[in-house]
């Protein structure tokens, strides 16, 4: 079910979620509901307070760029992380971000080049995964709205002000 995307700058963005305890069919559909709401709203990935729902569950489909019939994200492929937590990173990379609470703004970001961590399936078994590169990008941002931080916050203070201005107008305009 395509679910409601909370838009920056709704409170319930900075809220810490909570560590998920069950991992029981409610679980299940609300993994479900995010995966249907990112791909509605063309995202790779997705936090569960994204669609208002104060979790640590994030979730991230990175599209298969050389499918036939162009982006494409079949449902196996999302990699879905509960109660993430990192074990490890180092060096740094810049990446342009974006976010389905900031809808249609992009700003480079600065953030770690390698992560590893430590996580739960929808089942509650143990994972582990590492990366350095877009993925591991993707993770330290969703990992981020698990703390009720946002890439916004990232910017220079002068980036920041003028994306502040610009994005009051946008959502004036859109009233
Ligand atoms: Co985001």
């Amino acid at each position: 079910m395509i679910r409601r995307v909370v838009i920056y700058p709704d409170k319930r963005l900075k809220e810490i979620s909570k560590e998920v305890k069950s991992f029981d069919s409610e679980l299940h559909k609300l993994l479900d509901d995010m995966y249907d709401t990112m791909i509605d709203k063309r995202g790779v990935g997705l936090a569960a307070i994204q669609i208002g729902e104060a979790r640590r569950a994030l979730i991230i489909n990175i599209p298969i760029e050389s499918a036939p019939e162009g982006r494409e994200q079949p449902k196996e492929n999302t990699l879905e992380i509960i109660n993430p937590k990192i074990v490890e990173k180092r060096g740094s990379q810049k990446f342009q971000e974006g976010c389905l609470s900031v809808p249609g703004f992009y700003e480079d970001v600065e953030r770690a080049e390698y992560i590893s961590i430590e996580y739960y399936d929808r089942y509650g078994d143990r994972k582990s995964l590492s990366d350095s590169g877009f993925l591991a990008v993707a993770i330290q941002h969703e990992m981020d709205h698990l703390d009720g931080k946002i890439f916004v916050e990232k910017l220079s203070f002068i980036k920041r002000k003028k994306f502040e201005k610009e994005w009051k107008k946008r959502l004036k305009s859109n009233l």
